[in-house]
């Protein structure tokens, strides 16, 4: 997840009148404002003990006049406050990809609420979801974490341990959760600190740098130097809208990568959605590290990272070189016992083949179904989908790396529309324009964000 840059970027609204965006946000903020009693109430009493008034602060960015506030979550749906009920197709950003409270991880959170919750020892579920997680990713030596970010902070201090190498390799307009070492952006070609990036003393740009996505010669260049640890990489950028790689990118890419003994980490946090192994097994992407978060505990915090046989050896004795003390990796309560049961439930239940093959059914029927609505409104937008996950952009073709994903931005359209949505029952991710379908979504749940996908259109358009 990303926070959108400025509300009016400045571009004309992707073939929609600037004015009756305009138009159509101010109703809907006043439609919005009116049907929400209870969350405004909560609002102001929020803002009495909590800084933004929210838990954490990015959660006053959806671009609803005030937080929505939530009574419960369950499978596909929301229930707010005032008693709406919404279809979730942002559920959680992915960290419900399963849906909301999966009887299967509620009833092993209830079981193991117990018998003890946090221990700092090893249970009986973490030999079992290791090697639950070797056989769906494919690599053979895992460890935890408590978020994906975490796990990404780690992933990059085994490596530069591992290689005795300092660089990290991102593309422009990644996102890896909180990890600073990512928050370099190329801006006129040159790698410069992400504008809103706060409270960061250290010279980023000394030991990152960046390039873009599906860019060869450039990311050769960059591997050139020879002092890169690791590419850290999803293998289609997901927070930025979406990215797919050129056909024969990641071969080409992890080909180069090896060349310059540089190590390819993947960050699957998202690309989940693509099977239960991931986006770079399903398509043959030779990674020597993984990551995986957000919905691996069905929405519990937790994450995990596997490594090659190869890379683990490297990172063991990396360890074993080093005097006895803190390393710099884990948190007290990494893999408790209440977070292994999540994912041993999780694993067992949902990363199947079977699950995932209506999830990607559904999440294609979505995309045809937005791809007809631009078509018959002849919007110069366009629709991705990979795996349960789709998006829709405010460009005619997919863009092709970070810079053509943030010009194609456009906050004010996407708040406008995503307020329509929320008016009108139904809540996409905000930031972007992501929709992601869970086990619990129904062909009619699809329908209803199609209708008023459509009636939106309408209105922006004037028919
Ligand atoms: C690809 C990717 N990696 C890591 C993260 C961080 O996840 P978390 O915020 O759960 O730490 C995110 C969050 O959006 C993400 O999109």
């Amino acid at each position: 997840m990303t926070a959108a840059a400025s509300l009016n970027n400045g571009h004309p609204a992707a073939g929609i009148a600037r004015a009756r965006v305009q138009a159509l946000l101010a109703r809907e903020r006043e439609h919005y404002a009116n049907a929400h009693p209870r969350s405004r109430a909560m609002a102001s009493r929020s803002a009495e003990h909590m800084m933004f008034g929210v838990p954490l602060h990015w959660m006053c960015d959806w671009g609803t006049p005030f937080a929505l506030h939530v009574e419960r979550a369950r499978g596909a749906e929301l229930l707010d406050v005032d008693g709406h009920t919404l279809v979730d197709f942002c559920l959680g950003d992915t960290g419900a990809m399963f849906g909301h409270s999966p009887p299967a991880v509620a009833q092993a959170l209830q079981a193991q609420a117990v018998d003890g919750l946090t221990t700092m020892l090893a249970g009986e579920n973490a030999a079992v979801v290791a090697a639950m997680l070797a056989e769906r990713f494919g690599l053979p030596q895992w460890q935890f974490a408590m978020t994906a970010t975490d796990a990404n902070r780690f992933v990059l201090r085994w490596l530069r341990a591992a290689t005795g190498r300092p660089v990290l390799l991102v593309f422009n307009g990644c996102y890896h959760g909180t990890v600073d070492d990512v928050f370099v952006d190329l801006v006129d070609g040159r790698p410069v600190h992400r504008a809103s990036l706060l409270g960061q003393v250290h010279d980023l740009t000394a030991t990152t740098r960046v390039v873009e996505f599906n860019d060869l010669a450039a990311l050769e260049a960059a591997l050139a130097p020879g002092d890169v640890a690791c590419v850290l990489a999803e293998p289609v950028m997901t927070n930025i809208g979406m990215v797919l790689p050129d056909p024969g990118y990641w071969e080409q890419a992890a080909a180069s990568i090896r060349r310059h003994g540089a190590l390819l980490a993947m960050d699957e946090t998202h690309t989940l959605t693509s099977g239960p192994g991931g986006y770079a097994r399903l398509h043959g992407i030779d990674a020597d590290a993984v990551v995986v978060g957000k919905a691996l505990g069905g929405g519990m915090p937790c994450a995990a990272y596997g490594f090659s046989a190869e890379l683990s050896e490297r990172v063991q004795a990396a360890k074993r070189a080093a005097p006895p003390g803190h390393s710099g990796i884990g948190t007290t309560l990494t893999a408790n016992l209440l977070a292994m049961a999540a994912m041993r439930a999780t694993l067992d239940t949902f990363l199947r083949p079977e699950v995932f093959a209506p999830l990607h059914g559904r999440a294609a029927r979505l995309a045809q179904g937005l791809e007809a609505a631009i078509r018959r409104h002849q919007l110069p937008w366009c629709v991705t989908q990979v795996g349960a996950r789709t998006e829709f952009q405010f460009r005619a073709l997919p863009p092709r790396n970070g810079s053509e994903a943030a010009a194609a931005m456009d906050a004010e359209l996407e708040h406008a529309l995503h307020l329509y949505f929320i008016n009108r029952g139904v809540l996409i991710t905000p930031f972007h324009n992501m929709m992601l379908v869970c086990p619990d979504t129904t062909d009619a749940h699809v329908d209803r964000l199609l209708g008023v996908f459509e009636a939106a259109i309408v209105e922006l358009t004037g028919g």
